[in-house]
């Protein structure tokens, strides 16, 4: 139980990674608020959670939206201890085809969402310290052909968390992120399940393997619990060990 009497919320945690983060924080005693645009599925995690577990609907390029939901958590829990930046979307496309609302989707989203995020944190963190854990992507630092603006926006997270680092860090907040590989869940289990799309990127990993959901919540609960005490500005990469020239 190393999250007992934490509440963390958790943008995009009604499925995917930030699901197995939700999930995993719960099994380790966190109140946990996943926040979503939808409902999606969640309501199996309510019932087994019901006096821990929330879903609330949140639109992360909306100051207002993120407001009302760091409020509402606070209101249901008393406090907010951790805030996992994790809603994102990736919209394949060479620049040259690129629509502008596609790019925009991904800046509004990735980047200005995580900024969002991370500003609506601040007030609820600050009354007793806290952790901000910013969702990047081993793309932010490889060249993936046909994803610039997921790359691109997923580059200026990991710049944002440095800073956000820097600058929160006096308020007893620390801010970092994680960075994962290919995982087979969420939007990397398309990928996974490509077979041809695989082959080019299985012998990337030294393990032979995508990662699972499980895995980066595991780094998560590291980022959010007592063993990280002095961890700042720190890019934790989740990737197997990945050789990606
Ligand atoms: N899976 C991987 O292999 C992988 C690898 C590296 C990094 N990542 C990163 O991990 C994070 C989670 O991705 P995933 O793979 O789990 O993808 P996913 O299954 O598509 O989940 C994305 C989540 O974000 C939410 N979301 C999207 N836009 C939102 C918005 N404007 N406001 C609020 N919520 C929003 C989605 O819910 P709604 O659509 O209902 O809003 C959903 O819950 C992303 O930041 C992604 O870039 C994933």
């Amino acid at each position: 139980m190393r999250l007992a009497g934490r509440t963390a919320v958790i943008t995009g945690g009604t499925r995917g990674l930030g699901r197995a983060i939700a999930e995993r924080y719960l099994a380790e005693g966190a109140n946990v608020v996943a926040a979503a645009r939808s409902p999606y599925d969640f309501k199996e995690v309510l019932d087994a959670h019901p006096d821990r577990a929330r879903m609330e609907i949140v639109d992360v390029t909306s100051a207002d939206s993120l407001d009302a939901l760091m409020a509402s958590a606070q209101a249901g829990f008393g406090t907010v201890d951790v805030v996992v930046a994790n809603a994102g979307v990736s919209r394949d496309g060479r620049v040259e085809k690129l629509p502008e609302d596609h790019w925009r989707d991904m800046v509004d989203t990735n980047l200005t969402g995580t900024f969002l995020t991370t500003r609506a944190a601040v007030p609820v963190l600050r009354e007793r310290g806290g952790r901000i854990i910013n969702v990047s992507s081993s793309m932010a630092t490889r060249v993936a052909v046909g994803a610039a603006g997921y790359c691109a926006t997923k580059a200026a997270i990991e710049m944002f968390t440095k800073v956000s680092a820097i600058e929160l860090g006096r308020m007893g907040i620390l801010v970092n992120a994680l960075a994962p590989g290919i995982i087979d869940a969420g939007m990397g289990h398309a990928l996974k399940s490509n077979d041809k799309a695989w082959e080019t990127y299985r012998t990337r990993f030294s393990l032979g393997r995508a990662g699972r959901a499980e895995e980066v919540a595991d780094a998560a609960v590291f980022l959010a619990d007592q063993g990280s005490s002095y961890v700042n500005g720190h890019v934790l990469e989740v990737n197997g060990g990945l050789l990606w020239a």
